[in-house]
């Protein structure tokens, strides 16, 4: 009898036991609610309706710290498909997670609900979230930060204050629209109207100068600024009147730290700095923060400056009202690609013991990828408004990305292999002098489909990016998602096989998960591809995106259960309509 009750007791007991561990988080989880909605915002003196999450534009900040779960449920509150990506996030073996739309899920539809769960596992400091659903990125977007558990490697007390300084780019219109009109008739998309630091303009542009991010410091105090590049098209340069910035990270790995006058931050980047206000203010001038476009497009482009200011603690507010303000002399020109090629060379990885350098020093695979823009002639009875009447289009070896209409990972998962092929190729269809053409000649016009690359689990991978010539050279921002990589070298004009490797860096190459190719140049990067799923890659230019410069990194599962993609979430969004 005793024997009995002993036994009853330690069954009720374990019953207890697995309930709590099934239905209670782990201390560490971290739960967060989007709402994606409609919000009504004025800026330049035009009031429109912006796409986003809970009312707030910038969207919320994500702040958890490294180890964490993350529990993001997103609710779409508008009649409009969503999905939301977090940038630069590894999302080990839940790529479910990932949310770039058609690439790892189907959209979020009208009404519905999807919960984002990942972990933050080895992986620390800036990064950001935004939609990936067409051009929503545009005003969904936020900072995504990740607190260390481990000292700062640099004499910083973990507890510095932080200053999230975020860039995009404010439309007066729908900007949905602005991609529609682009898509329809193959021209190049209207530019925007203003830049924005944290979601302002500043006093440069009309009617803004009440929409203007003042930031107040402490004289002597040394700030972490944290800098992301949510623009959708620009790539930009920023500075600080009076003040030198040292960087310290970059897309959420540490460099070593180095002094600069300004910084080059591409869409999809991440930038950490150090300023210390260590100015005498001037009683009646704020210091001046600018960001404008680095510019080497031909495209209509916005070539603006967005500002926002710095105000010493002891200043007298009533005396500093703009437009009382001139540019920070250290911002670099329009064109100044000397600069942003000197400020890139500057970037290194800490490589220490405790934040080693992790480069593949021999690879198993190499690929030569071209990034080209196209055009297409145009249908007949259609009106193009693209370069000689025809429409645009853009490509990695001249495939241009068609985004499916299923998820493809759902596709990879399920072993259907429907709507994808695995041969992508791995060398530029035709060898040319790629960087020596006439732009308006050679504008090969571009296969369509969705084709991608097959990684075995593990694979040290090499990718050189390669511009070509044609219609316009450019500096291409290249993201690949659920991998940081190594970027070996960079040159201008065409890659050299036989010589520019002996120069790469295989020591202390900057670590990303962008990497701005060269205007007319190449861009070796490294990388293991261990994390099983399939890996959306492409230009963080949202034209170029919307033109077919991408292409998905498929990669298998390894031989441990430890290396295998998790099954999809029961909540995932339906592919079916
Ligand atoms: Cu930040 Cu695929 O994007």
């Amino acid at each position: 009898m005793e024997a009995k009750v002993h036994h009853l007791l330690l069954l009720a007991i374990s019953i207890l036991a697995t309930q709590l561990l099934s239905s209670s988080p782990s201390p560490n989880t971290k739960k967060f609610h989007f709402n994606v909605e409609w919000k009504n915002i004025t800026r330049l003196c035009h009031s429109k309706l912006v796409l986003t999450v809970n009312g707030k534009f910038p969207g919320p900040t994500i702040a958890v710290n490294e180890g964490d779960n993350v529990h993001v449920t997103v609710t779409n509150k508008v009649a409009r498909n969503t999905t939301i990506h977090w940038h630069g996030v590894r999302q080990l073996r839940s790529a479910w997670a990932d949310g770039p739309a058609y690439i790892t899920q189907c959209p979020i539809g009208a009404g519905k609900a999807y919960t984002y769960k990942f972990s933050v596992v080895d992986q620390r400091g800036t990064l950001w979230w935004h939609a990936h659903f067409s051009w929503q990125r545009a005003s969904v977007y936020g900072a995504f930060i990740i607190q260390p558990t481990t000292p700062f490697p640099f004499s910083l007390p973990l507890y510095t204050p932080n200053i999230p300084l975020i860039f995009g780019e404010w439309w007066n219109e729908d900007v949905e629209l602005v991609e529609n009109e682009m898509m329809l008739y193959g021209g190049g998309p209207k530019s925007s109207d203003a830049y924005t630091i944290n979601g302002l303009p500043g006093p440069s542009y009309p009617c803004s100068t009440k929409d203007t991010f003042v930031q107040t410091i402490v004289p002597g105090k040394t700030y972490l600024l944290r800098i992301i590049n949510a623009a959708l098209n620009d790539e930009l340069f920023f500075a600080v009147a009076n003040h030198t910035l040292t960087v310290v990270e970059i897309d959420g790995v540490y460099t070593k730290p180095f002094a600069t006058p300004a910084i080059m931050i591409a869409p999809g980047q991440t930038t950490n700095v150090l300023l210390t206000a260590d100015q005498s203010p001037h009683p009646t001038a704020m210091f001046t923060m600018a960001a404008r476009p680095y510019l080497t497009s031909v495209f209509p482009f916005n070539n603006s400056t967005t500002i926002a200011f710095l105000k010493y603690q002891n200043q007298n507010p009533q005396n500093l009202i703009p437009p009382n303000y001139s540019l920070p002399q250290n911002l670099p020109n329009l064109e100044d690609t000397l600069f942003a090629t000197h400020f890139l060379n500057n970037l290194r990885s800490l490589a220490s013991k405790e934040f080693p350098c992790n480069v593949p020093k021999t690879v198993d695979k190499s690929v030569v990828v071209t990034i080209s823009l196209n055009l297409q002639d145009c249908p007949a009875n259609e009106t193009c408004r693209g370069f000689q009447n025809k429409r645009f289009f853009a490509s990695m070896n001249n495939q241009s990305f068609i985004r499916p209409s299923t998820s493809i990972l759902e596709s990879h998962y399920h072993n259907l292999n429907v709507g994808f092929s695995p041969d992508f190729p791995e060398k530029p269809p035709f060898a040319f002098n790629y960087t020596g053409v006439s732009p308006v000649v050679e504008n090969m016009s571009p296969s369509f489909g969705t084709r991608v690359l097959r990684l075995p689990y593990g694979t040290r991978l090499e990718i050189v990016l390669q511009d070509t010539n044609f219609l316009n050279p450019e500096n291409h921002p290249i993201h690949v998602h659920g991998h940081n990589f190594f970027i070996v070298g960079r040159g201008f004009g065409n890659f050299n096989a036989a010589e520019d490797p002996l120069g790469y860096n295989l020591v202390d190459p900057p670590e990303r998960n962008t990497v701005a190719v060269p205007v007319g140049g190449w861009a070796a990067i490294r990388m293991v591809a261990d994390n099983p799923g399939v890996w959306f890659v492409h230009c963080h230019l949202e034209e170029h995106t919307s033109w077919g410069l991408a292409v998905a990194l498929v990669v298998e599962n390894g031989r441990e259960p430890s290396q295998c993609l998790l099954p999809p979430p029961n909540d995932l969004p339906p592919c079916s309509v």
